[in-house]
């Protein structure tokens, strides 16, 4: 009976499950939306009742559609949209929606202790503080809703990111992993462990906490009326570092960006935890007794731009329109999109910065909007590298996520990095980095080396533009930059 690998991937908008084989070719998929809540502006929400009943579709789909049994899964791997926060009691029953990692509703509150603990988050955590990350989101549901402070000292509150919550239900185990973890803003990665000092400083009763484990592991066994089978849980990471693993990056100084809403980069940096004042010092992942970190630059908003051209202005109607438009042009002809809708985030750290589109003349067009757009997301990408040079030497990106098939913006970006662009065969490298950890655990896959030998590049774009006109466009780009940040503060 041949045997596969189910992998959970868990975004954003969409909760996605993919059927891998040995090879890591792809029997089945399914996917399905589920709604964004909006309550107030800059807040945004998740039913986990709509989280889980969009991923068990999705499972029930994938395995139609792979035409196989769930008892030939040998493993489930998950991968989650990353910080977004969820309280949950003992049931199952979740106590408020999901607060999303883009949610802004605790930027304030993080500037305040930020002042006053800034430097100590930083040095534990590896975060620039910002409302992103769990801590200050959890610390709201404490502040405001009725109750549940009294229930947590009960010990019948559990919190958890979007991972813990979808392996709570399917097995009844309360855990996450190391890089799960690492994105809370309450997780020491040097201790590894959830740090009493800043659990004092946000107020968050201790009883809350899953257990943190490593990324490949038997967390337990799906419950028998999911699925109709006990099937391992065995693999668990964020969906950036996932990505990082099914790139294959197992080494120090390879990186991966991925780009979708917005774009992260990350390089691992091995056993070394390395501090940047403008990156984020992140758990790669925990294997075989060990713990790897990686530097991330964390990019808001890059297709998110694309979609406004197709949604907001509508000035396309499909994303893959703007690589038609972009190469219409020879330049840019001087015009620059700072796609900062939601502030900027690495390595800038401006949640003041706004939009700007600059350099327009009588003459500007869709095609300048869309290579403006295109270039930018490849600016930005540069910004990180560069923040990253100064810590591990670069030699090439490897890259998945949607915005991979414009063949502009590859060509783009490798010219202004000045380095080579891999796109690799299997494009879906989230839920494969997902399912390769769950598979190791059960003994699948034999190990790195296997692993290693299946990434293979399917194409490889080679910088070709000259040096005096990659330094004057990203020249461009810079003074940009300066002039849409702090702008909501003017
Ligand atoms: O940190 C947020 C990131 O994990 C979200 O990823 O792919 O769901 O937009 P995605």
């Amino acid at each position: 009976m041949e045997r596969y690998i189910l992998s959970l991937d868990e975004g954003t908008t969409s909760a996605r499950a993919i059927i891998f084989d040995r090879e890591s070719d792809i029997p089945g998929i399914g996917q399905y939306e589920f709604p964004q809540h909006y309550p107030r502006p800059g807040w945004v929400e998740h039913n986990p009742e709509e989280i889980w009943e969009a991923q068990m579709r999705a499972i029930k789909t994938a395995i139609e559609r792979a035409k196989i049994e769930p008892n030939q899964i040998a493993a489930i791997g998950v991968t989650n949209q990353r910080e977004t926060t969820i309280v949950w009691d003992r049931s199952g029953r979740p106590l408020y929606n999901a607060i999303v990692w883009q949610c802004r509703r605790t930027a304030e509150m993080v500037e305040e202790i930020k002042r006053e603990y800034g430097n100590i988050i930083k040095e534990k955590t590896g975060l620039v503080p910002d409302a992103y990350f769990s801590a200050s989101k959890l610390k709201w549901l404490f502040d405001n809703v009725p109750g549940l402070r009294e229930k947590a000292e009960k010990g019948e509150v559990l919190f958890g990111t979007v991972d813990t919550f979808l392996i709570y239900r399917l097995t009844g185990e309360h855990v996450t992993d190391y890089s799960n973890a690492s994105r809370t803003m309450l997780f020491n990665i040097r201790r590894l462990e959830w740090d009493d000092e800043l659990l004092e400083i946000f107020d968050i009763p201790e009883s809350v906490f899953p257990e943190v484990r490593e990324s490949s592991e038997v967390y337990g066994y799906t419950k028998k009326e999911l699925l109709g089978a006990e099937i391992p849980v065995s693999g668990d990471a964020g969906d950036q570092q996932a990505a990082l693993f099914g790139q294959a990056a197992f080494e120090t100084g390879m990186v991966k960006a991925t780009y979708g809403t917005g774009s992260f980069i990350l390089a691992n940096t091995g056993k070394m935890v390395r501090y940047s004042e403008n990156l984020l010092t992140t758990i790669a992942w925990g294997l075989n007794g060990k713990v790897s970190y990686a530097l991330e630059g964390s990019i808001f908003v890059t297709g998110a731009a694309v979609q406004w051209l197709r949604d907001g202005i509508k000035i396309i109607k499909s994303a893959a329109e703007t690589e038609e438009l972009a190469a219409k042009l020879e330049s840019n002809e001087g015009v620059y999109f700072v796609p900062a809708f939601v502030g900027l985030g690495a390595p800038y750290w401006d949640q003041f910065a706004r939009g700007l589109i600059i350099g327009i003349t009588r003459s500007t067009g869709r095609e300048h909007f869309a290579r403006a757009t295109l270039e930018a997301i490849a600016y930005l990408t540069r910004d990180v590298v560069e923040e990253m040079e100064k810590l591990v030497g670069i030699k090439e990106l490897r890259v998945d996520g949607g915005a991979t098939a414009n063949d502009f913006l590859m060509q783009f970006q490798a010219d202004i990095l000045n380095r080579r662009v891999i796109r690799p065969v299997v494009k879906e490298t989230t839920a494969l980095g997902a399912a390769y950890l769950a598979g190791l655990a059960v003994d699948y896959w034999s190990g790195l080396d296997e692993i290693k030998s299946l990434w293979k590049a399917e194409r490889v774009f080679e910088p070709k533009m000259d040096e005096e006109t990659r330094e004057r466009l990203y020249r461009g780009w810079k003074e940009a930059v300066k002039r849409a940040m702090s702008w909501a503060k003017v």
